[in-house]
């Protein structure tokens, strides 16, 4: 095949690693526009060189004519998470696209030892390597300036430990021609176990970060119903109950005590509602 017909059948990956990494970043902008914090770290994208996909054709020895049908990873978007939990998420970010935008054609869950529960679709299948990622094969539609056309794409989606370590592992293999030395492997199995527990440790730290903000957001809420009703008591003429409320709240506020606080504006609540029927 020339370089020309070449060029025409990449086109089309081209443009869909170009409008797949414009929405996904679109979608990690708005969540921290939004003041949340995105499941997604980082995206890159890439179209297979020419030599990798030449490379492919002989090691599976498909015909020239199937190469677009048998290799699925012609183009590729990579998904960087911090969490675990943000893997489910962005996977079903996906499956909420399917028949949209695009379309899920197989999913290959290549994650082991966590909560499969969450995903919409697809149970984890180890993988002898340690390999650990989720991957999404999609049949994604481009129209290009020689029309309509539809190509497979390869999302794999990985935590930055999981990461760390595929690309390690990939140029080890680089570098041994795919015959890694038995030691090699060993150290490779273990710190792919290392990947696991550190994810595992720092879902831990983050349900903690979680907890925090929740609690905060609650404290905040409290605070701001109690000042109104304070306010409320001072517009319905009961300046001496609203400063004795003042100096109530004053004194929890020190203690940093929410469930005192809390019950403070429960009591507010039920002050005024009360003035309020009576007038
Ligand atoms: P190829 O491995 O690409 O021939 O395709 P496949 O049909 O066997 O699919 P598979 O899901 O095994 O691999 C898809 C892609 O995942 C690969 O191209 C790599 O980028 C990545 N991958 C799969 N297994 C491993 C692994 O053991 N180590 C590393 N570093 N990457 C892997
Ligand atoms: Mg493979």
């Amino acid at each position: 095949m020339g370089t020309q017909n070449w060029q025409k059948l990449l086109m089309p990956y081209h443009q869909a690693v170009d409008e797949l990494l414009l929405k996904i970043n679109q979608l990690k902008d708005q969540s921290i526009q939004m003041g949340k914090i995105s499941p997604i770290e980082s995206v890159v994208g890439r179209v297979k060189s020419i030599s990798s996909i030449l490379e492919k054709i002989n090691k599976y020895g498909f015909p020239m004519e199937d190469l677009e049908d048998k290799i699925m990873d012609i183009g590729g978007i990579r998904i960087i998470c911090q969490f675990i939990e943000d893997i489910y998420q962005v996977a079903n970010m996906f499956y909420d696209r399917n028949g949209k935008d695009l379309t899920v054609v197989k999913i290959k869950n290549y994650l082991e030892g966590i909560d499969q529960s969450h995903f919409k679709s697809g149970l984890g299948v180890p993988k002898a390597s340690g390999y650990q990622s989720y991957h999404i094969i999609i049949r994604y539609p481009v129209f290009t300036s020689f029309g309509y056309r539809e190509v497979l794409m390869e999302i794999q989606i990985r935590t930055l430990a999981m990461n760390f370590w595929a690309i390690i592992e990939h140029s080890l293999n680089y570098k041994y021609k795919g015959k890694l030395p038995e030691n090699i492997k060993e150290r490779l199995t273990n710190t792919a176990l290392t990947v696991g527990q550190l994810d595992h440790e720092m879902s831990i730290i983050r349900d903690e970060i979680l907890a925090a903000q929740k609690l905060f957001k609650m404290k905040s809420g409290t605070v701001n119903d109690i000042l109104d009703n304070i306010n409320n008591l001072h517009k319905l003429h009961q300046d001496q109950k609203a400063i004795d409320f003042e100096n109530e709240f004053e004194n929890l506020s020190e203690k940093e005590d929410l469930i005192q606080l809390i019950l403070l504006k429960k009591e507010l609540q039920a002050e005024v509602g009360q003035i309020k029927d009576s007038v």
